[in-house]
């Protein structure tokens, strides 16, 4: 099977080489491509250009993108979509007044949705988690990370990593486990935490790992949740079992978890809403990458991470969604894209950087993923007409998406 999607206005993302980051000021640069061609055969990207140079080429289907633009699907590095039910009651109360934190304190939170998918049944927990991945690959999602995390025993984590499995093993795109254990203390074990550490350690990494379930290890390194000690004895567990730390730190408070990362050579750190000198510093002298969720501050009206400040310092960044019943309940990679401008300052460029090659990059995939180049993995949005790619940010909330392409399929 061969595509040739031809007449395309402004074909963004073309590497001529495997470039797998752009980090700082090479962030503000996207190649771009005017009146271009792409063509597909099987899975693969095979061959683009400018129209010019397409005479006589020939494909099972012609795809005409007149007045259309083409771009690399997005690579969403960081979800939570395996979830039971929702958390509307939460959004309610936190309209009239508590807060997140006032949530969680009083046994909500992650808690909640917990005990909701502990009493889910595993195939009902893949049916909801397909439906939202279906949801999110029509906008434009061609890779993505899911972590478990709502399980907070043994048997609901196996069930949630074993859904992510089901899911990887049915749909076309790239899907990268994590194993979250660490996300919140369960109620049995309130009063104890190094045991559920301990259970952490000693069973749900080693169970996880036997079955090969997770490529990453995740915690929730933050004040009333897990600490840097806590943090430390998760990630050397997950190491030692063949995880690539990628954590959840400086959501709320900064207080060393991006250094504890980048010590334990963590493929990415996650949030920093919260974030100062000693963060940067780390960040400078490591192969880590920072990944904002604009979402999630947009939701819980927390401040956006800095990823001016991010990108000033030479570093890369990469967007996620954040998909999650909690603190995100959207997996809309567009309205990150749009909101990473509008309210973190990013460019378009830097804002289309981070949601394609970096986010690959921030699941470890940047090798075949994340940008237009020979070899790559023929994953494509088509847009609909529009006046050049500045709309995508611009027009925040639109659909701009008319065709997805997955392993050279259309979706
Ligand atoms: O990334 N912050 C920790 N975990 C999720 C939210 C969890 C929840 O509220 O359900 C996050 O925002
Ligand atoms: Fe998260």
């Amino acid at each position: 099977m061969s595509i040739l999607i031809t007449n395309i206005k402004e074909l963004l993302q073309v590497r001529e080489t495997n470039v797998t980051i752009v980090k700082g000021e090479d962030m503000k640069i996207l190649p771009m491509l005017k009146n271009a061609y792409v063509f597909i055969e099987h899975d693969t990207i095979v061959e683009y250009g400018s129209m010019d140079d397409c005479n006589g080429m020939e494909a099972d289907e012609v795809i005409d993108a007149t007045g259309k633009i083409v771009l690399p699907t997005w690579c969403d590095s960081h979800t939570h979509i395996v979830y039971a039910g929702d958390r509307t009651q939460e959004f309610a109360d936190r309209i009239n007044g508590l807060s997140y934190e006032d949530i969680a304190n009083r046994g909500g939170g992650i808690l909640n949705s917990a005990e909701t998918l502990q009493n889910t049944s595993e195939d009902d927990l893949y049916n909801q988690a397909s439906k939202r991945l279906t949801e999110v690959i029509k906008l434009g999602t061609g890779a993505i990370e899911i972590k478990s995390g709502y399980g907070l025993t043994i048997e609901a984590e196996l069930k949630m990593l074993r859904v992510i499995k089901r899911l990887k093993h049915n749909f076309p795109i790239s899907i990268k486990p994590t194993l979250l254990a660490a996300h919140a203390l369960p109620k049995a074990f309130k009063d104890n935490k190094t045991g559920f550490i301990d259970l952490v350690v000693n069973e749900m990494i080693p169970a996880a790992a036997k079955d090969n379930l997770a490529d990453y290890i995740d915690v929730f390194c933050e004040k009333g949740y897990f600490n840097l000690e806590d943090t430390e004895r998760v990630l050397k567990a997950g190491i030692e079992h063949g995880m690539t730390p990628k954590i959840h730190v400086n959501q709320f408070n900064a207080f060393g978890g991006v250094a504890l990362g980048v010590k334990y050579n963590a493929l990415s750190v996650d949030h920093l809403e919260e974030l100062n000198s000693v963060d940067i510093t780390a960040l400078q002298q490591s192969n880590t990458i920072a990944v904002a969720l604009p979402s999630c501050s947009y939701f819980l009206s927390i401040p956006y991470t800095p990823g001016r400040a991010i990108i000033d310092a030479g570093l890369p960044l990469a967007l996620a969604t954040d998909y999650n019943p909690g603190s995100t309940p959207s997996g809309n990679m567009n309205f990150v894209v749009s909101t990473a401008c509008i309210k973190m300052k990013l460019t378009p460029e830097e804002a289309i950087n981070a949601a394609t090659i970096n986010g690959a990059y921030a699941m470890g995939i940047s090798n075949l993923y994340g940008s237009i180049c020979r070899g790559k993995k023929a994953n494509l949005i088509i847009t609909k007409k529009l006046p050049n790619y500045y709309h995508l940010p611009y027009a925040f909330g639109d659909n701009a998406i008319e065709t997805v392409i997955i392993n050279g399929e259309k979706i």
